[in-house]
């Protein structure tokens, strides 16, 4: 398997539709108007030598190498920059071009190191590459003369190393931060001989506003910028196209090789997603994959207060298979269920609701998505008849106005943010819509034009106000509306919106934000002309989580910013594959492609295929099943790739549910905090071990391959199959792609998706069927799925979650950008560097109306529990609101939260507690009683495996 090379056409491309036909080196070449004569020379297959141009970013035309002559035009004009014309005619190769191009290379050589032999880079070193290309034999200044050959290297970075000594100043990398990745983090400074790349003011790459994208490594053409793993590991020798395994944005890579051993993960520009952009977790925190941490043997124990065991796999298999037979012998068929990942692949959530619905004969399967998106899919599919996002990310390039309301792109799905920035830059207008000041409103040449920074929980109620002026003002596309929604739901709709109470000045005082501001925001809005929504989790996790996706579907449709480019409802999925274990059937009442549980045909289509009778009733959800535990009606789990007990609402009650099961089953890659109350531990599989595919945010279907072999054995996808052998559920797969053929079968939406279609066209967004063979990029084109559009009230209700004397601030919850989810996979990274501890961020007048001063531990506490962590003094977030990430066990950040949760579908309501902060010395006695708990339950005894 060779490396996968992709080819550098030097400038980016034009999206001109007007054709432009020239002649290069005597071959007549037709190109889009606006083309660069180096790319259309690309396109004839005639490389001109080049430096300082990559097609990432634009032309800059500084190093003089890509010189041609055009016939009637004097001198010699850089191909980079200058554009193709009718009938120009090229030369690339003449004496007189030969002649310069080796006197520039000569100029570079003689200050350059001569250590190609040695160097990190030898071999993928575009400079080493044109002083081939151009013959240079010989350097006639010598060495000698004043150079840059002592300057020192900038290793501040865990990831990649900057080596001045090496640089040639050609600004890719400096252009590559700007263009690519919007942070703006490096200059060039001084000028002359003297000009130099610069992280900034700052003195290091750490110290700077450097995110650690790694734009500018991949973009830099020689060793100055390199990843460590390639200095330590050498150069790769084969590559495989994968999906990253973190956030919903799902960027494509490729996993560079060297033999078992992974060297670097290189962003893939043909990957429809991130077009070859990517940030720090999936380009460089891939670690965890080797940490001594990892589990890679069975374990069992009988209780939670013994050691662990480490056994054969048989033994373990047939443990959970015995152990879940007798529970459902001993306390009944509905006695246990199961949990599937949005961690996991979709072939592999697939066989855990199989296994659920066909071998444990019940409906007790649920899935994280129920504590994250569960309300975007409930939402949107009674507004527009789909669970899912309507747009492609390409989508945004032809915005006008961007409205992005509980969410926090830049670190949490940062590819997509810095695309969005870019659109930004080019003049979007954006809305911003948090209790927080996050980094979009305000962040190098992106200003929004409205934050509303409304009090947490208020969401709906400023989304109905928003209404209230379009509707009022007479700004709803009637066009859009009288084709395309219902029109009684739809007049029903305005009359509750035009009520005085979603006025802008009630809701104002209700939000705390500004009647103007809400106005000024629905004007800009509704003027569009083409206005998207982007959301988040600050939408959903909510008592109102649905209420408020309604509402913005509401908005779309009211504004007919929906069925073309630059508009649509865009839910940001925090996981890499929510929407794909939402699609595979892993709610309790939903079979895969969101068909209930109860309707007849689906189920008997279901039950011919698998050969077992199904259940027509739903089953338990998350908290359900956690309140039947306690109850002592539901007494086994498996839990697939999900840590439960870091990760839902209120870790008491969580606990008290998990130690009151009888056979906890956890099959994860290290051991995790729900862990600490199982019974057997089946060592998972990493996304570099295995088949499969992950559906992204965009409803993108992506191949995910395997590039090594699973080090514990056995990919996840086999464990499932083995558990349901053991229990006599025969499931007849060889390959993932045969599971995917199955649900091909099964699935309308997935009717025409194979691996073989996703092999040839990269991937595909569902719909994908005989009616969109290669997918549905954007949603509802000419009518909604549903038939018309369905407009909901969306009345406002307030929480019961309330502040008062003893809980007097509102804690909000979130992610930040180096750390992910529970952190169990990037805490076991270099991104430590960035984030080792959740910390509470609190206003200034908060803290000192506490005696906190920045740094100080403080007490979290709310009605639910408490917990200590360090305070972070910012204005980021305003007086009466607090702020941190559940990224570290240590903390347990969700000790806190409560079990109130979305009247539609569960998902809990993280996002609002009633808090009080008081000082502290330092981790509070349950803080101190849970680490020792869970160090004791991580004991593995010193025994040989049977
Ligand atoms: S790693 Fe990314 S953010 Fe950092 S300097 Fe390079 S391009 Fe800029
Ligand atoms: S660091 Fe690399 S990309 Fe940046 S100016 Fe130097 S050689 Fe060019
Ligand atoms: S944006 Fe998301 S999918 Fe892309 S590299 Fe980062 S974590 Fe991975
Ligand atoms: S590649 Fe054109 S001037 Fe450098």
């Amino acid at each position: 398997m060779p490396l996968v090379q992709e080819i550098d056409y030097g400038t980016p491309a034009s999206q001109s539709p007007e054709p432009v036909t020239l002649r290069i080196d005597g071959a007549s070449v037709t190109v889009p108007a606006g083309t660069s004569i180096m790319r259309a020379a690309m396109d004839a297959g005639i490389q001109v030598p080049k430096l300082c141009a990559t097609d990432s970013v634009d032309a800059f035309g500084s190093c003089r190498l890509c010189l041609v002559e055009i016939a009637g035009r004097p001198g010699t004009p850089a191909s980079c920059t200058t554009p193709v014309a009718a009938g120009m005619t090229v030369s690339t190769q003449t004496e007189r071009l030969k002649q310069i191009r080796r006197g520039v290379m000569e100029l570079y050589i003689s200050d350059h190191p001569l250590d190609c032999l040695t160097c990190a880079a030898n071999g993928d070193c575009e400079l080493q590459d044109m002083a081939g290309a151009v013959g240079l034999r010989e350097v006639r200044y010598g060495y000698q003369g004043e150079n840059h050959l002592g300057v020192t290297k900038d290793e501040s970075n865990p990831y990649f190393t900057f080596d001045p000594s090496k640089c040639i100043v050609c600004s890719r990398c400096v252009r590559a931060c700007e263009e690519v990745q919007g942070t703006f983090a490096l200059t060039i400074q001084a000028r002359g001989f003297d000009s130099k790349v610069s992280p900034g003011a700052a003195e290091s790459f750490i110290d700077s506003e450097c995110v650690s994208c790694g734009a500018c490594v991949q973009a830099c053409p020689t060793a100055t910028l390199m990843e460590k793993t390639v200095i330590a590991t050498g150069q790769p020798e084969h590559s495989v196209v994968t999906t990253c395994a973190y956030c919903g944005v799902g960027c494509s890579f490729k996993a560079e090789m060297r033999g078992e051993e992974l060297v670097r993960m290189v962003p893939y520009k043909e990957g429809k997603a991130n077009h070859g952009h990517s940030c720090v977790k999936g380009r460089f925190a891939w670690g965890y994959a080797q940490h001594r941490e990892r589990i890679l043997k069975p374990m069992i124990r009988e209780s939670i207060d013994q050691p662990w065991r480490e056994v054969s796999w048989q033994v373990a298999i047939d443990r959970v298979a015995s152990e879940f037979r007798r529970l459902q012998d001993k306390y009944g068929r509905l006695s246990i269920g199961g949990i599937t990942s949005s961690r996991c692949t979709n072939e592999e959530t697939y066989l855990v609701q199989k296994l659920i619905r066909g071998g444990f004969g019940n409906n007790n399967v649920d899935t994280c998505a129920r504590v994250c998106h569960s309300p975007t899919g409930y939402g949107l599919k009674t507004t527009f008849g789909t669970s899912a996002g309507t747009q492609d990310f390409d989508s945004v390039e032809q915005s006008d106005v961007i409205v992005v309301i509980g969410a926090n792109p830049t670190d949490a799905h940062p590819v997509f943010a810095s695309r969005m920035k870019k659109r930004l830059r080019q003049g979007a207008r954006l809305i911003v819509i948090d209790p927080r000041r996050t980094d979009l409103v305000r962040t190098p040449h992106v200003e929004a034009d409205y934050h509303l920074p409304l009090r947490p929980g208020t969401n709906a109620a400023i989304l109905n106000a928003l209404a209230h002026v379009i509707v009022t003002e007479g700004l709803v596309n009637e066009p859009f509306v009288r084709e395309f929604c219902d029109r009684d739901a739809f007049e029903h709709w305005a009359e509750f919106v035009a009520d005085p109470r979603n006025s802008p000045e009630t809701i104002g005082l209700l939000t705390g934000v500004s009647a103007d501001a809400i106005r000024g925001a629905a004007r800009l809005f509704a003027a569009g002309p083409n206005s998207a929504i982007y959301y988040g989790l600050g939408v959903t996790e909510h008592s109102q989580g649905t209420t408020s996706v309604m509402a913005i579907a509401n908005l779309a449709m009211a504004t007919g910013n929906l069925g073309r480019h630059g508009v649509g409802v865009n839910p940001l999925r925090g996981q890499n594959n929510v929407q794909g274990s939402c699609d595979m059937g892993s709610f309790p009442h939903e079979l895969s492609g969101y068909r209930h549980i109860s309707d007849d045909a689906t189920r008997t289509m279901f039950e011919k295929l698998w050969g077992r009778p199904l259940d027509a009733e739903p089953g338990l959800r998350i908290p359900n099943m956690f309140d039947a535990a306690i109850d002592g009606t539901f007494k086994g789990i498996y839990v697939q790739g999900e840590d439960i007990l870091q990760s839902d609402p209120n870790t008491r009650h969580v606990q008290a549910a998990l130690a009151a099961m009888e056979c906890v089953v956890v099959q994860d890659l290290f051991l995790n905090e729900t862990a600490n109350y199982a019974h057997v531990f089946l060592p998972g599989s990493t996304f570099l071990e295995k088949d499969g595919t992950f559906t992204n945010a965009e409803r993108r279907i992506n191949r995910v391959r395997r590039v090594m072999s699973p080090k514990n054995g056995m990919a996840d996808w086999e464990i499932t199959l083995a558990i349901a052998k053991a229990m006599g559920f025969k499931m007849p797969y060889g390959h993932p792609s045969e599971i995917m053929d199955e649900i091909a079968r099964l699935t309308p939406t997935f009717a025409g998706v194979s691996y073989e279609l996703l092999d040839k066209v990269g991937s595909v967004q569902w719909p994908c069927n005989e009616k969109a063979p290669t997918g549905t990029p954007i949603m509802h084109i000419g009518g909604f799925a549903r038939g018309k559009g369905n407009f909901m009230i969306t009345e406002y209700v307030p929480t019961d979650e309330r502040t008062g004397p003893r809980f007097p601030l509102l804690l909000t919850t979130g992610r930040i950008l180096s750390q992910y989810n529970v952190g169990a996979q990037t805490r076991r990274t270099d991104n430590v560097v960035w984030h080792d501890e959740d910390v509470l961020e609190i206003h200034p007048h908060d803290a000192e109306q506490r005696g906190v001063s920045d740094g100080d531990w403080v007490k979290l506490e709310s009605r639910a529990g408490g917990t200590a962590l360090r305070a972070r003094l910012t204005d980021r977030v305003a007086p009466g609101v607090v702020y941190t990430t559940f990224h570290h066990p240590t903390t347990q950040a969700n000790v806190v939260t409560t079990e109130f949760s979305d009247w539609a579908t569960n998902c809990p309501e993280y996002k609002v507690t009633a808090v009080q902060v008081t000082p502290s010395n330092g981790p509070t006695d349950w803080q101190r009683d849970y680490n020792a708990q869970a160090d004791r339950s991580r004991r593995i005894a010193p025994v040989a495996a049977e």
